[in-house]
């Protein structure tokens, strides 16, 4: 099974489908990303949060896996946005993934109400990351439209990519336009929404006329409208099962009925970027 690639803005392009480790318990972690390798996962999307990134480097280091073979992603934990602080924690990123470079290194939240509302500057500081050859690309996460207008005003670089929520239930759609009008590819995260819209009635009757599972459905959708996607499962059968979306393709009305269930607001099950101000003690 091939997995498609999306080209970047940075002329690199990521593996469209990848293998997701937030909520991975970190002693679980290598033994469960040694199995999306087997299955053949070949993107894993991390982050310093995750608290897992050494576990996802030891299953690095067993898998024999050529590292040009790899698609290596974390993000900035929210106790770090000062310049020096991202640095430091940038280089713990590398030491932690035994790795001498990332593909993705990304802004996990912009915390506009944090550290005087100063996410240019970390921007700013992951710029160097990829001028010094230690991350191929860099991007942001959970970036609302004025967010990404405004590094890119101040900075004149565009992230590579915007990783934000998007399921059927939340479809995100001023932040995706935002993206796609920078030449900011999207990447959405929770794309079943934890399993929320796995009992749904149209994504069910779609499924049933494809003859694929509903989990399936919805990560092709997401692949059909152009996004990444990285769906997180600790079961080796449902690894397969996310895995195994490249041999169908859904009708424009098929599409267009999921994109419907959108809920706005309502549907969205994670914090919202505007307000979100943790930073872990
Ligand atoms: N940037 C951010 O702020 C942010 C936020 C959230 C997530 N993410 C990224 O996005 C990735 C995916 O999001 P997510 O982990 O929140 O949620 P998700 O991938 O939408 O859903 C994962 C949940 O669905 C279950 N599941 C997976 N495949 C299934 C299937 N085929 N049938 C039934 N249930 C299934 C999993 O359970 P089991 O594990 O028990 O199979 C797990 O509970 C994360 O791992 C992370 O890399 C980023």
């Amino acid at each position: 099974m091939t997995v498609p690639t999306v080209a970047l803005n940075d002329q690199t392009s990521i593996p469209q489908l990848g293998f997701g480790v937030y909520q991975v318990p970190p002693d679980q972690t290598e033994a469960t990303v040694s199995t999306a390798f087997e299955v053949g996962y070949r993107h894993i999307d991390t982050a310093q949060m995750y608290q897992n990134e050494a576990g996802v480097g030891a299953a690095i280091a067993s898998s024999g896996i050529a590292r040009d073979e790899l698609y290596v992603t974390s993000k900035l934990n929210n106790s770090f946005h000062e310049p020096d602080a991202a640095r430091r924690a940038f280089d713990e990123t590398l030491e932690r993934l035994g790795l001498d470079r990332v593909d993705l290194f990304l802004i996990h939240w912009p915390l506009p109400t944090q550290y005087g509302g100063d996410y240019v500057s970390t921007w700013r500081t992951l710029t160097e990351f990829v001028a010094d050859g230690r991350a191929t690309s860099v991007g942001v996460s959970n970036f609302q439209p004025a967010h990404l207008d405004r590094i890119i005003a101040e900075t004149g670089v565009a992230p590579a990519v915007n990783q934000i929520e998007v399921h059927p239930y939340f479809t995100n759609e001023a932040a995706r336009a935002a993206s796609i009008r920078h030449g900011v590819e999207v990447e959405a995260w929770s794309p079943i929404a934890q399993g929320k819209v796995l009992d749904d009635a149209v994504i069910g009757e779609i499924a049933a006329a494809h003859g694929k599972t509903p989990s399936q459905v919805t990560l092709r959708w997401h692949i059909e409208r152009g996004d990444i996607v990285f769906p997180k499962s600790m079961r080796e059968e449902r690894m397969r099962e996310n895995f195994d979306i490249f041999d169908f393709a859904l009708t424009e009305d098929q599409v267009a009925a999921i994109s419907a269930l959108d809920q706005g607001e309502a549907g969205r099950t994670g914090p919202n970027p505007d307000t979100f101000d943790w930073i872990p003690g």
